[in-house]
């Protein structure tokens, strides 16, 4: 049976989702995972749930040890993973607290360790020119909103996130010019976690949790304090989404994808000859 990993972004890192928890601590070829991580099943199903920031959010997003979590949840032997992330919109129809599906990302990002395969682990040789299309699994992704269609969750199934480094929120001229990119998020986490996953050869799938509007419109300014109050207003149905989400995994085959998604990671390493 399918054993599913939960990366809890912001607020969704609530052991209490998973029935007998058990905390687990693991360290990796990559150093420490953000926290332990727990254990247990929904609805009979085998997951395992880590907080992205710690579950005391003390772990700034590009502080986030995106390897040593995505590594630790492949040690563990999860097959796919679903994940969570706070975004701020970028267009006037995806607004707080509703859902979005991403379909790809946008990557800002300047300062993360955004490979397996850099030399440094000799578990991991040679150098992976991992595809980045699709960025998200498609299956696993179609599975989120059908779950969100069943949940009655107001959602949007099709966007793109542009990562930003952070920790600062976006100036204006950045958020504007974003948005003229057709971008319908910014956020923080999006980037690198949905590549190591593949790198893995793991099926991952997000879900983005709309807090504010980011800065392009006047009326609203995006701070810490609003992000976390419309997140904790509206993290029951991130829950109630994953909750439902993990049943309907636990009824699909998933090896075809698995093998895939496997053989996809494994294709794209070089190794030199000599
Ligand atoms: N996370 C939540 N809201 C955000 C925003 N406006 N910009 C970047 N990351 C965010």
């Amino acid at each position: 049976m399918v054993k599913v990993g939960i990366i809890g972004g912001s607020g969704l890192e609530d052991p209490n989702i998973l029935l007998n928890p058990t905390a687990i601590s693991i360290d990796t070829p990559y150093g420490q995972p953000s926290d332990h991580l727990i254990q247990g099943t929904i609805s009979g199903v085998e997951c395992v749930l880590l907080a992205r920031h710690g579950r005391k959010h003390d772990i700034m997003p590009g502080n986030v040890n995106y390897r040593a979590n995505l590594w630790a949840l492949y040690s563990l032997g999860v097959d796919v993973i679903i994940a969570s992330t706070a975004c701020g919109s970028l267009k006037e129809e995806v607004a707080p607290g509703h859902l979005l599906f991403p379909d790809s990302v946008f990557d800002r990002t300047n300062s993360r360790k955004a490979t397996f395969f850099d030399g440094t682990f000799s578990g991991a040789p040679g150098v992976s020119h991992i595809q980045a299309h699709p960025t998200y699994n498609e299956k696993l992704r179609q599975v989120l909103i059908s779950t969100a269609e069943k949940c009655k969750l107001v959602h949007h199934r099709t966007g793109f996130g542009v990562c930003i480094e952070g920790p600062r929120f976006s100036t204006k001229a950045e958020s504007m010019v974003f948005k003229s990119w057709g971008a319908s998020l910014v956020n923080m986490t999006m980037m690198p976690e949905c590549i190591l996953a593949k790198e893995l050869g793991i099926p991952y799938a997000t879900t983005a949790l709309v807090t504010d509007y980011d800065c392009w419109k006047d009326e609203d300014q995006v701070t810490a304090a609003s992000v976390m109050k419309v997140f904790a207003a509206n993290v029951e149905k991130a829950k109630t989404l994953f909750i439902e989400a993990v049943a309907e995994i636990g009824k699909i085959d998933w090896s075809a994808e698995i093998a895939q998604t496997k053989t996809a990671a494994r294709q794209s390493i070089m190794i030199s000859p000599d």
